[in-house]
C-alpha cells in the first residue's frame, strides 16, 4: 500500500514536472525561470520578409558597439527606430548646431543590414532642451523654429528614414491637447504645421502621428480619432498612426482581440497604416515561469491582430532585449519587458512572436495569398 503510494507520488510529479517544462526555457516545477541557449532559425526577420512585414526594435546607437547585441539585432529584425538618438534632446542639445551623428550611426547600420528605419520624433513635449524649453517665443518665432527643425531633420536623411513620427503624444489622457511647448507658443495648428514641413522635406517619407493608450476605446482614442480625421478632411499629409504599445501585466497586458482589431479598424477605416511602434508587455516583479507564459500570450495576442489586419504592416519592441529597457528605471517594481532576457536568451514571448509569424505564413500559403 504504502509502496503504490510513493509510485503514485513520483508519478504525478514527474507529469508536473514535464507541463511544467513544455514551454521552452522553464526548467523547474517551482515557478523559476532558467533560460536555456538557442539560437537556431528560423529568424523573426526572414519570417517577417516573407510576410512584407517589419519586425523592428529600438536601438540606440551606443549600443551598436556591443557584439552581442549587434548580433541579435541583425539576426532578427529587419527594421530599426531611434529610441532616442532623432530626438530633440540629442540633436539639438546645442542651440547652435545640429548634431546628427548617433542618428547616422544608425542609419547606416541599416542600410548595410537592410532595415526599414523610422524616425523617432519631430515634435513632442518631452526631451526638449533646456536653452528651448527656457525660450518665450512668440507664435511666429515659435512656428520658424519648429519649420527650420523639421526641414533640417527630415532633409538631412530624406529618402533614407522611410517613416517620421512626426508628433508624438500631444492628448493628454482625458483627450485634451497637452500643454507643450509647440502648444503653448502656436496653438491647436501646429501639428499641422510639423506635418506639413515634414511632408515638403520628403514628399516620400510616410508620416506618423504616434501615441499611447490607443489600443483601446478611450476618451484619448476618440481625441486622437478626431484630430487624425480633422487633418485628413484638410488634406494635411498624414499616413499612419503609431499605437505605442506599453502595457503592463498588472493590467492583463495585451488587450483582447477583438478590442485591439476594433481600435486598428476605427483609423484604418480613414485609410491610414497602423503600426504598433514601442511594444512591451511589462512584469511585476519577481519574474516567474507562469508570469513569462502570461507576457508570452499578451504578445501572441497581439501579432495574431496585427499579422492578420491589413493595414497594420510593422511590431516593433521598444529595445532588443530586457537589459536596454526604459521600464526598469520608470516603473521600477516592474521588469523584464522584451522578447530577449539580460542575457539576450530567448524568453517565451519570442517563441510566441515565431509562431506567430509561422502561422501566418502557413495561413497565407493555404488560402494561396
Ligand atoms: O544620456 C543620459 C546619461 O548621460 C545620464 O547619465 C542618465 C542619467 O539619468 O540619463 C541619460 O539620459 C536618459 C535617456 O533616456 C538615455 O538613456 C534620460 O535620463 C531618460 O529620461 C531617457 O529616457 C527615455 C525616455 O523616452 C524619455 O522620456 C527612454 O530611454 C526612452 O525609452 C523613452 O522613450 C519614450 C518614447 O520616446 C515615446 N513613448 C514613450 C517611451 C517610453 O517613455
Amino acid at each position: 500500500m504504502l509502496r503504490r503510494r510513493f509510485l503514485w507520488s513520483i508519478l504525478i510529479v514527474v507529469i508536473a514536472a514535464t507541463l511544467l517544462t513544455g514551454m521552452p526555457g522553464c526548467r523547474s516545477g517551482n515557478d523559476d525561470y532558467e533560460p536555456i541557449e538557442d539560437t537556431s532559425p528560423p529568424y523573426l526577420s526572414e519570417l517577417a520578409e516573407k510576410l512584407d512585414f517589419y519586425i523592428g526594435a529600438a536601438v540606440g546607437e551606443s549600443y551598436l558597439r556591443n557584439s552581442e547585441y549587434v548580433e541579435v539585432l541583425k539576426r532578427e529584425f529587419n527594421a530599426v527606430v531611434a529610441e532616442n538618438d532623432m530626438k530633440w534632446s540629442t540633436i539639438r542639445w546645442s542651440e547652435h548646431s545640429y548634431n546628427f551623428a548617433p542618428g547616422d550611426a544608425i542609419v547606416k547600420f541599416a542600410e548595410e543590414n537592410r532595415m526599414m528605419v523610422r524616425g523617432h520624433t519631430l515634435a513632442w513635449h518631452s526631451q526638449n532642451p533646456g536653452w528651448l524649453r527656457n525660450k518665450k517665443y512668440s507664435r511666429e518665432e515659435a512656428i520658424e523654429v519648429l519649420e527650420g527643425y523639421i526641414t533640417e531633420v527630415v532633409t538631412h536623411w530624406k529618402g533614407r528614414i522611410k517613416e517620421w513620427d512626426v508628433v508624438n503624444e500631444a492628448i493628454d489622457d482625458e483627450g485634451k491637447r497637452r500643454d507643450s511647448i509647440w502648444q503653448q507658443w502656436i496653438g491647436d495648428d501646429w501639428i499641422e504645421i510639423a506635418f506639413r514641413a515634414a511632408h515638403k522635406a520628403d514628399p516620400d517619407a510616410l508620416l506618423f502621428y504616434n501615441d499611447y493608450n490607443l489600443e483601446y476605446p478611450s476618451p484619448k482614442q476618440n481625441a486622437v480619432y478626431n484630430l487624425v480625421n480633422g487633418l485628413l478632411k484638410k488634406g494635411v499629409p498624414i499616413h499612419g498612426i503609431g499605437f505605442q504599445g506599453h502595457f503592463s501585466l498588472e493590467y492583463g497586458g495585451v488587450p483582447a482581440k477583438g478590442t485591439l482589431k476594433a481600435s486598428i479598424d476605427r483609423f484604418a477605416n480613414l485609410g491610414l497604416i497602423v503600426q504598433f511602434t514601442e511594444v512591451d508587455v511589462r512584469i511585476p516583479k519577481p519574474v516567474t515561469a507562469s508570469k513569462l507564459k502570461q507576457q508570452a500570450e499578451s504578445y501572441r495576442r497581439l501579432l495574431e491582430v496585427a499579422l492578420e489586419h491589413p493595414a497594420c504592416n510593422a511590431v516593433l519592441v521598444w529595445g532588443v532585449h530586457d537589459k536596454q529597457s526604459w521600464v526598469d528605471y520608470t516603473f521600477p517594481n516592474t521588469t523584464a519587458p522584451l522578447l530577449f532576457d539580460n542575457s539576450f536568451y530567448r524568453k517565451p514571448a519570442y517563441y510566441a512572436v515565431r509562431d506567430c509569424l509561422l502561422a501566418e505564413i502557413e495561413r497565407r500559403e493555404v488560402e494561396g495569398k
